[in-house]
């Protein structure tokens, strides 16, 4: 019988008689498991091996039960401590008996709450009692941790459900395959098996030689189960911004690029954010300790200085606040990618810009906010303005529906909101996919003529900030964007979740 070479190299070292693993017979033959895989799925598909499918589960400890197991369960260092302080006999100040124990942070909360749930005794009115019939060293926990660190099995399931519900033990599966040789394999065996040469890829010498016409090609099996592969791949939400990228440009826009860390100026000045605005406190801003900005253009300045403080136009009227130059000049990290859309209105980016022209980036900005499902401290922004003759809210509402539609978004709704720079101003909201909940997905508005006129326009802007998080949200059906990224990212969703294309 011809055989390809891998094929044949496995059936020669199955045995009739004793079962064999995948990794065994990948060591023994030298290949690499994949491939070993590969041909016993074959072989079997042929008749000529059995194979038999069993599953694996393993036990090992986490960092913490790693503590734990070397220094005592935190009730066990509690009971003790409150033992050796006599709270067997009456009870004792809790504070005493937590500090003889030598307990920190949260292995106090940790302590207390398992202390009473197993019986080592009572806490009352900050005073701890400890059970004089209690005995750790019957501790079915204790004893099982100890257990999965030697190595040991655990055979009480419940016990190992508790362990494992305290993230103490990290629980896996895994599928093992034992290969034997079937009574056809051996008779196989037994006429004789001749290893085809054969070739798993055209190249250009087989095609120019001629050779492919009588070369004999792998087959490839693509239900065959493989070794999983756990290359680098480019993070989804990276992913999301290049495709927002591409979209926006599709639609004629081009990208605007700028400092992370920026001059006031640039966030809120030219936004016609009066320096007294709330925003504008070290609660909210990240402030850096640098030397401030001093490269600003002059005539900008003086123009945005009196358009706070007078107003702009013949009925303007100004904040009545102080402006500082200082102030304006002093360095902070992005709130928002409107910088850089000042930046580039005002010509200081790239020169005078004639209508119509659109812009747009997908740029990380930093807030001082809470974390929570839909909160980081830092995210990213997908800005974007248009600048033309006679542009209506209309043209702002049908330029998010084109966009959101490229990314399946269809059902869109607007709420008006206040902007200090925008008027009218909208926020954008787009329904969860899961949860059904309305979220907030974006800022925006027409620029006031407070703004637009010191940055030298004569023509209406349009523009909006929304974040590229919630748009991943909505595509992806996320609930937490801490899943997504930040330090408590969860790998396995990253590793597993589908590109949307
Ligand atoms: N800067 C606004 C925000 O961060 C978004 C926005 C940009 C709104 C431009 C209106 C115009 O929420």
């Amino acid at each position: 019988m011809r055989l390809p070479q891998s094929q044949a190299a496995v059936l020669e070292t199955a045995s009739a008689t004793e079962a064999q693993t995948i990794e065994r017979l990948a060591e023994e033959t030298g290949r690499k498991p994949e491939t070993v895989t590969g041909a016993v799925f074959d072989l079997r598909d042929e008749g000529l091996v059995a194979v038999e499918e069993r599953t694996e589960s393993s036990v090992d400890l986490t960092d913490e039960g790693r503590t734990y197991a070397e220094e005592g369960l935190p009730e066990i260092r509690l009971y003790r401590a409150a033992v050796g302080a006599g709270a067997d006999e009456e009870p004792v100040q809790m504070g005493r008996v937590i500090g003889a124990s030598g307990l920190d942070g949260p292995q106090v909360n940790i302590a207390l709450s398992n202390y009473a749930r197993k019986g080592y005794g009572r806490i009352e009115s900050g005073e701890i009692t400890a059970d004089p019939d209690a005995d750790p060293d019957e501790d079915a926990e204790a004893a099982a941790l100890s257990a999965v660190a030697e190595g040991e099995e655990v055979t009480d399931a419940t016990v190992l459900e508790r362990l494992d519900s305290r993230g103490l033990v990290e629980r896996s599966e895994r599928t093992v395959r034992s290969v034997t040789l079937t009574d056809e394999g051996v008779t196989a065996l037994m006429e004789g098996i001749e290893a085809a040469e054969t070739v798993d890829r055209l190249t250009p010498e087989l095609l120019t030689s001629g050779e492919w016409r009588d070369v004999e090609f792998t087959e490839y099996n693509v239900e065959a189960d493989a070794a999983e592969y756990r290359g680098g791949k480019v993070h989804i939400l990276r992913q999301t911004a290049d495709r927002v990228k591409d979209v926006l440009v599709g639609m004629g826009f081009k990208e605007m690029a700028g400092p992370h860390a920026d001059a006031d100026f640039w966030i809120n000045d030219c936004l016609f954010m009066p320096q007294d605005h709330p925003a504008r406190t070290h609660w909210d801003r990240f402030a850096l300790e640098v030397p401030p900005i001093h490269d600003l253009p002059e005539a900008l300045v003086e123009r945005v200085r009196t358009a706070h403080l007078e107003g702009v136009g013949d009925d303007g009227d100004g904040y009545h606040s102080p402006w500082s130059e200082d102030f304006a000049r002093a360095v902070a990290l992005r709130g928002h990618t409107t910088s850089l859309s000042m930046r580039y209105l005002s010509g200081h980016a790239v020169g005078e810009l004639e209508p119509p022209q659109r812009y747009f980036s997908v740029e990380k900005v930093y807030r001082n906010d809470t974390l929570d499902p839909t909160h980081l401290l830092e995210f990213f922004q997908i800005e974007g303005w248009v600048m033309a003759e006679d542009l209506s809210v209309r043209d702002l509402m049908g330029t998010f529906e084109e966009f959101y539609r490229q990314f399946g978004i269809t059902d869109l709704r607007f709420k008006p909101h206040y902007n200090p720079y925008t008027e009218p101003s909208f926020e954008l909201f787009g329904r969860h996919p899961e949860t059904g909940e309305l979220i907030e997905i974006g800022n925006s508005g027409m620029f006031r003529e407070e703004v637009l006129r010191p940055l030298g326009i004569d023509c209406d802007v349009m523009a909006w900030g929304l974040a590229l998080e919630r748009l991943l949200m909505l595509m992806y059906g996320f609930e937490d964007i801490r899943d997504v990224h930040g330090t408590l990212a969860d790998l396995e969703l990253l590793r597993e979740t589908e590109v949307i294309r």
